[in-house]
């Protein structure tokens, strides 16, 4: 896998690596600002997990890798992923997103093919409701609605996405893409909108919502993504495009209110503390005014749905960051940028590099 030190991708770890012993996982991951260790400390003495620290844009590494461990499974996680960085540094998404993917999908390809085992392979491809564009007050994506990416970070995974599409076609390698909606929970970078609720909330500072706050989000909780990318692994058509989506649909301004108000409850603070922080600040720029997707294919071939309520799932997600206050320390000092040094030095991976 790659991308596992990141959000989404620690949250599939601690989900997966003991559910399944029989499973051997490699977390390729470069350490961005984004990729953090202690997300994963937990699952780094496991004797079916390895880390190494790399860049997927890196072919000779990717390369040493397939060779090394013969992979016969690829789950795709790593990638540049907040529009608003997107909107400051394009090119960085392009590296990643599109070419770094691309070359992962090279070499699996020239693997398997060598192999000869390629029908048995998997890879899959984690991306994002984004790359549908922007929906009115109404409507629903489906999997076969035609892409409009409006920014660089969703142009980027719209173009990586045709490329794993286009391996498909082209060479048969069988792949599975799933577009997920906007997912929270433990372990966000505090940059996406509902981690910088919270921790901005705790330490009282001013809470910049965009425009009126009246864009429209479907949120979901990241256990309950892990969950449906795992039964995709497992029982999805290969081919496949499956959409996940948690059904909650909010505007900012009003989810924003609610983790607010949840905040001041568990620090026994006055009502309206927290509202009382909402700053109104200029828009972003090509702002998408509201997602939503249409989970029928999921819920019909992999009876896949949500298990965590909004509610439960914020109430968890709160607490997490009200307990883990060392965590966002470190991320605020950027010290969790030197755990990689302090665990292994300056080896390349942690076990077997001699
Ligand atoms: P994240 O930014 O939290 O983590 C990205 C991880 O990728 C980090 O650990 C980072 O170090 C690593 N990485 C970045 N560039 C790399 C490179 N060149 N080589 C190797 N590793 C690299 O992202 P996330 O929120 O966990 O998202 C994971 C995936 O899920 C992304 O592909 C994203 O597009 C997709 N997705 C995210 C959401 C969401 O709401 N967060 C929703 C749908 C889909
Ligand atoms: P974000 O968490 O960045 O996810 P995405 O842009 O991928 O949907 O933003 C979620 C929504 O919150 C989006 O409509 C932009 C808005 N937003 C704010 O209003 N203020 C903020 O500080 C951030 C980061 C986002």
């Amino acid at each position: 896998m790659t991308g596992g030190a990141g959000f989404i991708g620690s949250n599939y770890l601690h989900w997966m690596v003991s559910r399944h012993p029989e499973i051997r996982f490699v977390n390729l991951d470069l350490l961005t600002y984004a990729g953090n260790l202690a997300n994963i400390e937990s699952i780094s003495a496991e004797a079916n997990y390895e880390f190494v620290q790399g860049d997927i844009t890196d072919s000779a590494l990717v390369e040493m890798l397939f060779q090394t461990h013969g992979f016969d499974t690829v789950v795709h996680f790593a990638a540049e992923s907040h529009v608003d960085r997107s909107i400051e540094d394009p090119l960085s998404f392009v590296r990643t997103n599109v070419i770094g993917t691309t070359i992962l999908l090279e070499t699996a390809r020239t693997f398997w093919k060598a192999s000869d085992s390629m029908s048995l392979c998997r890879f899959h491809h984690v991306s994002t409701d984004e790359v549908y564009g922007s929906l009115g007050t109404t409507g629903q994506f489906l999997e076969s609605t035609p892409y409009a990416p409006r920014s660089p970070y969703a142009a980027s995974k719209a173009s990586s996405d045709h490329f794993v599409r286009a391996f498909a076609e082209t060479y048969g390698l069988p792949i599975l893409i799933t577009n997920c909606s906007n997912n929270f929970g433990p372990y966000q970078f505090p940059e996406k909108l509902i981690p910088l609720t919270i921790v901005n909330a705790v330490s009282e500072q001013a809470i910049p919502v965009y425009g009126r706050g009246d864009n429209i989000r479907d949120w979901l909780f990241v256990l309950d993504h892990c969950e449906a990318l795992e039964l995709v692994l497992q029982r999805g058509t290969p081919g496949q495009t499956y959409l996940i989506g948690g059904g909650n649909e909010w505007s900012n301004l009003d989810l924003v209110n609610k983790i607010l108000d949840r905040v001041d409850e568990s620090l026994s603070r006055p009502e309206g503390t927290g509202r009382a922080l909402v700053s109104f600040v200029d828009d972003r720029p090509g702002h998408d005014f509201r997602y939503s997707v249409n989970t029928d294919r999921i819920q019909a071939e992999l009876d896949w749905r949500p298990s965590h309520s909004l509610d439960e799932a914020l109430e968890l997600t709160v607490t997490w960051y009200l307990e883990n206050q060392d965590w966002i320390e470190c991320v605020k000092d950027e010290s969790y940028m030197r755990y990689y040094d302090r665990m292994y030095g300056d080896r390349i991976s942690n076990k077997d590099d001699g």
